[in-house]
């Protein structure tokens, strides 16, 4: 979709970091944009920073991980907006694990939820609007350099952001099947400067971590995983540069987004292609940076 100015984004996770980046270069192109985020007060001050751009924008309290919210979310962007042409579905959460084993069952449950079930809610009330329109359009999810990647420590996310990439090549190979004029991309981050490592504030009670931690302490593994990210993001790319890349790759009708090539990230992808290729057993390369 080369020509954005006039058509409408829809971006869940909208409130901050990558999201509220992606909201804001669309309205820069010229796109009217729906915001959807669970965090009330920082979507609306997002809303107002997209219109700065001078063009509409609409926030609308959305759960990703309810259908039904995301059906409420089409039908408002339709009555705001007419028509629908941009979806991103980039909200996500990580919460730090320990081993496979010790894992909380809460933990899966809730990453799953909003990095897997979010995009399948986001794509299940969007691509009918789309193809019934008719017109060009695009679906950005975004995953992570997790999703191309392996790691310890991390299963229950990681294994997220691998469904995450493989529910985008479905889609694009089906709507390709189809020859519908609609792209799919699938944002790839390395560690960008956001939220995610306090992701935590946005974990409801559904998903607490009962039996797993029957006295509420914390697993010291888990705390050393948090403190981990907190830190290698808070030195990670600018928002706004991932939102630019994910943008230009829309206007290119490209799929993989992925970080640099040459940078840490794409030698621990192309180390576990090569593993993959050659069925060799699974190395770890550890990325704390994105050099
Ligand atoms: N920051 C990184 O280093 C990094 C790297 C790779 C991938 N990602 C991915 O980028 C995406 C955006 O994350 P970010 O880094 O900007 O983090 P962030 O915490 O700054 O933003 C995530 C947004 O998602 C929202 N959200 C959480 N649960 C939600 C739900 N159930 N429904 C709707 N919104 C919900 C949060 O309120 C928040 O506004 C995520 O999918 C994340 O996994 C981030």
């Amino acid at each position: 979709m080369k020509e954005l100015a006039g058509r409408t984004a829809v971006v869940t996770g909208a409130a901050s970091g990558i999201g509220r980046a992606l909201a804001e270069r669309c309205a820069a192109a010229g796109m009217n944009v729906a915001l959807a985020d669970v965090e009330q007060a920082a979507l609306v001050d997002a809303a107002k920073a997209a219109e700065r751009h001078g063009t509409r924008a609409l926030p609308v309290p959305t759960d990703v991980s309810r259908p039904d919210a995301l059906r409420e979310l089409a039908d408002r962007t339709l009555d705001a907006f007419g028509g629908v042409n941009l979806l991103c579905n980039n909200a996500g959460v990580f919460a730090a694990g320990g081993p496979v084993w010790e894992t909380p069952l809460a933990d899966y449950d809730w990453q799953f939820a909003v990095n897997v079930m979010g995009i399948v809610h986001g794509i299940r009330s969007f691509v009918p609007i789309l193809l019934e329109q008719g017109e060009e359009a695009h679906v950005v999810n975004t995953a992570s350099m997790a999703a191309v990647t392996a790691s310890p420590l991390s299963s229950a996310y990681f294994a997220s952001k691998h469904a995450a990439l493989s529910l985008s090549e479905s889609l694009y190979l089906e709507l390709t099947q189809l020859g519908a004029p609609i792209g799919v991309s699938v944002l790839c981050p390395e560690l960008v400067a956001t939220r995610i490592g306090d992701a935590e504030r946005n974990r409801p009670a559904i998903y607490a971590r009962k039996d797993e931690d029957p006295d509420g302490s914390e697993h010291p593994q888990r705390e050393a995983v948090s403190a981990a990210l907190r830190e290698f993001t808070a030195g990670g790319a600018d928002p706004m540069v991932l939102a630019e890349r994910a943008l230009d790759a829309v206007r290119e009708n490209r799929f993989y987004v992925l970080s640099p090539e040459g940078a840490g990230w794409r030698r621990a992808c192309e180390s576990r292609l090569d593993d993959i290729r050659d069925a060799r057993n699974p190395g770890f390369v550890p990325v704390t940076s994105n050099d």
